[in-house]
């Protein structure tokens, strides 16, 4: 299994292309399912959870086609099969995003039910009612979630979301644009994520109201085309450079990104002592050789502070000056890099879903265990300004959702290498 090896103590400094968003390239690739046409995606960044949408893609019966620079082209008019099996879908939650697109589509599907997640329980109860209001007959056996479309397509209906939900919100919105009638999704999430899916349909042909706010208004159309569609640049990867920039007392820019999709984390930045300038697709901060300070963090829909940079903050204040609390209120479990930090000499308190942070002088290198996404580039950012070697296991889970990330901490000067 791949580590991450790194010696910390390199102030960051240069340039970084951020890639193509994951949360928002997951969707996007599903959402060709509803197309009557080839569609060609640009931006995509090269993952391994796009290469398991495209695995999945393909176990439907989509034609792909891979082109340079991640380029990929689908046409989803060979699409002959309804099932999500369990190997793919226990690798990959957003999996779930095939089951709007196909009930709407095919009048049927079955998604294998995700497992447990190591950041808390995540249900998809709010997928599944959704589909039901819009007339799918769903059942939950064996496993699977399996809906079926009396009449082969989907109604019209009014839908109020309990909670807000990015994927929840996703999947219903892919459904509702091949409904008969219109559909309204009350307290729906307004993510950038969501906002570039939409985009996306509505250049396909979709007949959406209410982007980016929390309520969407779909009139279902016949059909949709096909589209050649950007994704948008992702806000999380640069806003994981921009902390590490900060804890490093370092200089970065980050370019080809969006600053309007990170404006809680940057107003954080700003907060803890970095000088922050945008343009139009690009990012600079410098901390001018100083300390930060530390920064009380509450996680909550966008367009308050994201849940996927919780972690990387807590790094943050884990060894800026003064202390912080941090409060995540989307995911019952997701201080699993609190332990680990702590045995770098962390100086963390937590109570619940709180998190009472001491910020320290130093970190001392250790090793330490990644146990997902987020938690896994909080362990690397800190084991770039820790004193000493830092080995990060399991990195399996920053693939999922980090392209090339040695490498790109490398060109900022970080020493950092993959090991066997
Ligand atoms: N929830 C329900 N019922 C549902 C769906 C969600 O109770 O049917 C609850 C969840 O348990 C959670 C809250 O609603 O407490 C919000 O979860 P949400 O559904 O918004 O999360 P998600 O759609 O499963 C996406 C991202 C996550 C990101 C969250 C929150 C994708 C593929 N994933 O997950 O990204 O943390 O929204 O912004 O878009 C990551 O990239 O590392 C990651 C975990």
């Amino acid at each position: 299994m791949d580590k991450l090896l790194i010696t910390g103590g390199q102030a960051l400094s240069g340039n970084v292309a951020i890639s193509g968003a994951k949360n928002a390239a997951l969707p996007i690739l599903f959402s060709t399912l509803l197309a009557d046409d080839i569609v060609t995606l640009t931006n995509i960044p090269h993952l391994n959870d796009v290469t398991t949408t495209i695995a999945l893609l393909g176990r439907l019966g989509a034609d792909i086609t891979l082109g340079d620079n991640m380029t990929v082209e689908v046409d989803p008019r060979s699409v002959n099969e309804h099932v999500a099996p369990y190997e793919l879908v226990r690798t990959m939650r957003a999996s779930i995003l095939a089951l709007g697109p196909l009930v709407a589509k095919h009048g049927k599907g079955q998604v294998s039910l995700p497992g447990g997640c190591a950041i808390g329980a995540r249900p998809v109860n709010l997928h599944i009612h959704g589909l039901e209001l819009m007339g799918a007959d769903i059942v939950v056996e064996h496993g699977y979630i399996k809906a079926d479309v009396p009449g082969g397509r989907l109604k019209g209906a009014h839908i109020l979301m309990d909670t807000v939900s990015v994927t929840g919100t996703e999947n219903l919105l892919m459904a509702a644009t091949l409904a008969d009638g219109r559909t309204v999704i009350e307290n729906a999430a307004r993510e950038p994520e969501v906002v570039d899916l939409a985009n996306c349909l509505i250049a396909m042909g979709a007949k959406i109201q209410g982007v980016g706010t929390s309520k969407l208004v779909i009139d279902g159309v016949e059909r949709l085309s096909g589209v050649n569609y950007r994704v948008q640049p992702d806000r999380i990867e640069t806003g994981t450079f921009l902390v590490a920039a900060a804890v490093t007392r370092g200089s970065v820019t980050c370019t080809h990104t969006d600053p309007s999709l990170l404006e809680a984390v940057l107003v954080k930045l700003e907060e803890a002592g970095a000088v922050v300038e945008t343009g139009e697709d690009w990012i600079k901060l410098d901390m001018q050789g100083c300390r930060p300070k530390a920064v009380d963090v509450t996680t909550a829909p966008y367009p308050a502070f994201p849940t996927d940079m919780q972690a990387q903050f807590t790094v943050l204040n884990a060894v800026a000056q003064g202390a912080a609390r941090i409060k995540e209120t989307i995911f019952e479990n997701r201080f699993m890099h609190v332990p680990e930090l702590s045995r770098m000499g962390a100086d963390i308190s937590l109570d619940g879903n709180n998190a009472l942070v001491r910020g320290v002088e130093t970190l001392s290198g250790a090793e330490v265990m990644a146990t997902d996404l987020r938690a896994s580039a909080s362990l690397v950012i800190a084991g770039l300004v820790a004193g000493g070697e830092t080995l990060v296991d399991r990195i399996y889970h920053i693939d999922r959702g980090y392209e090339c990330i040695e490498d790109k901490f490398s060109m900022l000067g970080a020493n950092i290498r993959r090991v066997k």
